[in-house]
């Protein structure tokens, strides 16, 4: 496949088959997202595949179909990494440093993971509406780690309809913005 028909294919899967995901296809995914672009080096991932694991995050996003892929990739940012004294980011304001920098590090590694998803024939849904405080318990985050999504992975149980996207020109300005 190429680049551009794994980004356009690529859907948001809510059903899987009950075939396994294999531990080395679960690593290819988090070997791809770790080469996403980064602020700081704050992302982190706990794969969860025992049913008991998957079926609290499955409460805490009151969400039951997630507990049916075989595994759940939580997706964390260790917002204490960008507070580190003499961190390049410590120079800079407060706000962007711990409010917006680990979400784009890891929104950059969930796409990764994502579209790597596809390449191998593997389908994701990204998750983020859900308890936070719920989610790290599950996962034993401590204070500081704040999980971010949770990304179900399986095989898709059928195939995806095209996706519908708003025209480049309602959404494109050149030069300056125009509403
Ligand atoms: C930040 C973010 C949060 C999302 N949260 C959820 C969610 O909690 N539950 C869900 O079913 N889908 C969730 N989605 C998936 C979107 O609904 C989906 O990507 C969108 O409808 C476009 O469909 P597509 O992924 O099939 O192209 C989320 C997507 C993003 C980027």
């Amino acid at each position: 496949m190429t680049l551009e028909e794994i980004i356009t294919t690529r859907r948001s899967v809510r059903s899987y088959t009950d075939k396994p995901v294999s531990k080395e296809a679960i690593t290819k995914l988090l070997d791809m997202a770790r080469w996403a672009p980064y602020a700081s080096e704050c992302r982190r991932f706990v794969a969860v595949a025992e049913a008991d694991g998957k079926d609290l995050l499955a409460k805490a996003a009151r969400r039951d179909f997630i507990a049916t892929a075989p595994v759940i990739i939580v997706v964390g940012a260790d917002t204490e990494v960008f507070a580190e004294k003499g961190s390049v980011w410590h120079r800079w304001d407060a706000y962007k440093w711990r409010g917006l920098f680990y979400i784009q590090d890891t929104a950059a590694a969930i796409q990764n993971l994502m579209l790597t998803a596809v390449e191998i024939g593997l389908g994701t849904c990204w998750i983020g509406s859900f308890n936070e405080g719920d989610v790290a318990k599950a996962v034993g985050f401590p204070a500081g780690v704040r999980p971010v999504a949770m990304i179900p992975v399986g095989h898709p149980a059928k195939p995806q309809k095209k996706a519908e996207r708003a025209p480049l020109e309602e959404i494109v300005s050149w030069e300056k913005y125009t509403d």
